[in-house]
């Protein structure tokens, strides 16, 4: 049993006397402790090594006391497995050498054995969960095979992923029989993270809003909607979309236990766009964590009125930024657990 059970019971609708918080990103590079293991050891070496992994996991919660921990990971451990290189560039970001563009490339990608492939990932979850000791839930997550296939294609980050769209565009059918690998691969890796230990799981699609509503149903939502399909019932999943406002009424039938918001849609508008039902988490613009700690305090005791302290879970609407002050973070999360109705 986890002791605090908070986030668990917001994501099952339950009344609570303040909503959990925890940060998107939130092992990061705005925490000293990070940037001090940063330092050592290269991207996938903290990824793949499951006592650095499971270190820098619970080094936000030991500074602030969040209500659930995530995995620290990456969502491109999924194209790795599958056989695409991806490298983390210093200054740079993702960098993918061989990038899928057509059929021959499409063909060297491979439906891995997660078992074998991602078994340090598994570790790093067996290790993280004896150090929280039950404390709290641990969250496992992945990106959405749209926002997999953004990196795979582009071969690295972009403002806008033409190339990515492009190829969507002008070869549908290599584009979905991509998008099925990466969804069969997901489904795999998220239900041995469950068996693993985590205890809820959240899909992140980044980059959903690069797409018309129409495109994002067919290129994005289906094969998100096969992946919570496939959770719902072992785990609660939580799907986040990235500037998918308009696909809120979806994400709100989905089965999802939760949606995630971001600081685009007010809360008012995002209430009332999934019906009123389910939980939702979000929705702080990041870059508000700038603004001085008694401001912040004062803005997250209004989102939480604004949403409703209950079917809620407090959050940032997307990653904490590098350049965040630890004490402003230290803001934002004691407002919400000092929050009274
Ligand atoms: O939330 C957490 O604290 C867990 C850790 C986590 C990381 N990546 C660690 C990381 C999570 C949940 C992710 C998800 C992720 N990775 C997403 C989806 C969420 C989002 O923010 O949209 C995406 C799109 C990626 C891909 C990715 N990984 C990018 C674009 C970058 C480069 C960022 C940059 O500016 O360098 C990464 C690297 C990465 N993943 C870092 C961390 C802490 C920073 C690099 C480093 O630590 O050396």
């Amino acid at each position: 049993m986890i002791k605090n059970d908070l986030f668990l019971r917001a994501l099952k609708g339950e009344t609570v006397d303040r909503p959990p918080v925890w940060m998107m990103r939130q092992a990061g590079r705005y925490l000293p402790e990070f940037m001090e293991i940063r330092k050592k050891y290269d991207f996938f070496t903290r990824c793949q090594t499951p006592e650095l992994a499971s270190e820098i996991t619970v080094q936000p919660i030991r500074r602030y006391g969040m209500d659930a921990a995530i995995l620290f990971s990456d969502i491109l451990v999924i194209p790795q497995a599958m056989n695409i290189e991806v490298e983390m560039k210093p200054n740079f970001g993702p960098y993918l050498p061989s990038p899928i563009r057509s059929k021959e490339d499409l063909d060297r990608v491979i439906i891995p054995e997660v078992g074998e492939a991602l078994g340090y990932v598994m570790e790093a979850i067996t290790a993280t969960k004896e150090k929280l000791n039950d404390e709290i839930p641990l969250i496992g997550f992945a990106g959405s095979p749209w926002t997999l296939l953004c990196y795979c294609v582009e071969g690295q980050g972009s403002k806008s992923f033409d190339k990515a769209r492009g190829f969507c565009f002008t070869q549908p059918e290599l584009a979905h029989q991509l998008l099925q690998k990466i969804t069969d691969t997901t489904i795999a890796y998220l239900k041995a993270k469950v068996k693993a230990g985590v205890n809820a799981v959240q899909v992140f699609d980044s980059w959903g809003g690069m797409l018309s509503p129409k495109d994002y149903q067919e290129f994005s939502w289906q094969y998100i909607q096969q992946i919570v399909n496939a959770l719902k019932d072992i785990a609660p999943v939580i799907v986040f979309g990235k500037g998918c406002w308009f696909a809120l009424k979806e994400m709100a039938q989905s089965g999802a236990a939760a949606v995630g918001v971001d600081w685009t849609c007010s809360p008012q508008n995002a209430r009332y766009l999934t019906g009123g039902n389910v939980t939702l988490q979000g929705n702080f613009d990041p870059a508000r964590l700038l603004s001085p700690p008694n401001q912040i305090r004062k803005m997250v005791t209004q989102m939480i009125h604004d949403f409703g302290k209950d079917k809620y879970v407090a959050n940032l609407g997307h990653g904490i930024l590098p350049n965040i002050p630890v004490d402003h973070a230290k803001a934002f999360v004691d407002a919400v657990k000092e929050f009274k109705a």
